[in-house]
């Protein structure tokens, strides 16, 4: 039997830099619910109650801002639009249908990434744009109040913008088969690595060159 052949696709820095943000996502996403209606307010027993649930949420906000701009420094160049995108995006149907044979062009990442790879680096500078301008008792005095009630709607509306890219992002991962090896040993196996970044695989072995 032919022994698989592994290519390296991420650093245990980019790993732990992802994990980090992961965990860091999911403490403000479950804190921001918790504060977000009633229902969800028992979330809050995760941080010790209501008021440190509101005193450090937007800590731990911030703290996700700063490891998601680790991954764009590492990232954004590969994630950077091409005109491939445009055919893999039109062909993006079939995929979804099951029709996963049909190879489409992509490099390191497909259109698809791209496009939430962007959607995650958005909706995170809005909601720390917003969630500075309502964040008391620091910052929301220098502010209207008019201004103030506005960013809490946006903030929240982003919030649940990016949740629903985050879901997607996660059933993706683990619905290709062989993606999450990636991110957890760093290690992608050459079959997987020729049928879904083709490009990608090219771009290596030209580097090595
Ligand atoms: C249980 C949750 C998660 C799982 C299983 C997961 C899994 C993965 C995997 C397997 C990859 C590599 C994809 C590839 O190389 O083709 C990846 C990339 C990435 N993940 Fe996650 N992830 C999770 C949560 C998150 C969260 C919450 C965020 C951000 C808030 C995030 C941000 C990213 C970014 C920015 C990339 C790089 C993709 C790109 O540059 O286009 N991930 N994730």
């Amino acid at each position: 039997m032919e022994e698989t052949r592994y290519l390296r696709r991420y650093s245990d820095g980019d790993r732990i830099n992802h994990w980090a943000l992961v965990i860091l996502f999911f403490c403000t996403a479950l804190s921001g619910l918790s504060m977000f209606h009633p229902s969800l307010f028992f979330l809050s027993v995760l941080f010790g109650g209501g008021p440190w649930t509101r005193i450090l949420h937007p800590f731990i906000g911030v703290l996700v801002f700063l490891s998601f701009a680790g991954m764009y420094l590492r990232l954004a160049r590969d994630n950077v639009w091409n005109a491939d995108d445009r055919v893999w995006l039109a062909g993006a149907g079939a995929l979804l249908s099951g029709r996963k044979h049909e190879m489409l062009p992509a490099g390191r990442y497909n259109a698809g990434q791209k496009i939430l790879f962007w959607w995650m680096a958005i909706t995170l500078a809005v909601l720390l744009v917003t969630g500075l301008v309502f964040w008391r008792p620091y910052f929301a005095g220098y502010f209207p109040i008019g201004l103030v009630r506005l960013a809490t709607v946006v903030h929240s509306l982003t919030a649940v913008g990016l949740i629903l890219g985050i879901i997607v992002h996660i059933y993706a991962a683990i619905w290709v088969k062989g993606t999450t090896r990636a991110m957890t040993r760093g290690l992608v196996s050459e079959s997987w690595a020729k049928r879904h970044h083709p490009g990608w695989v090219a771009q290596m072995t030209q580097d090595k060159r």
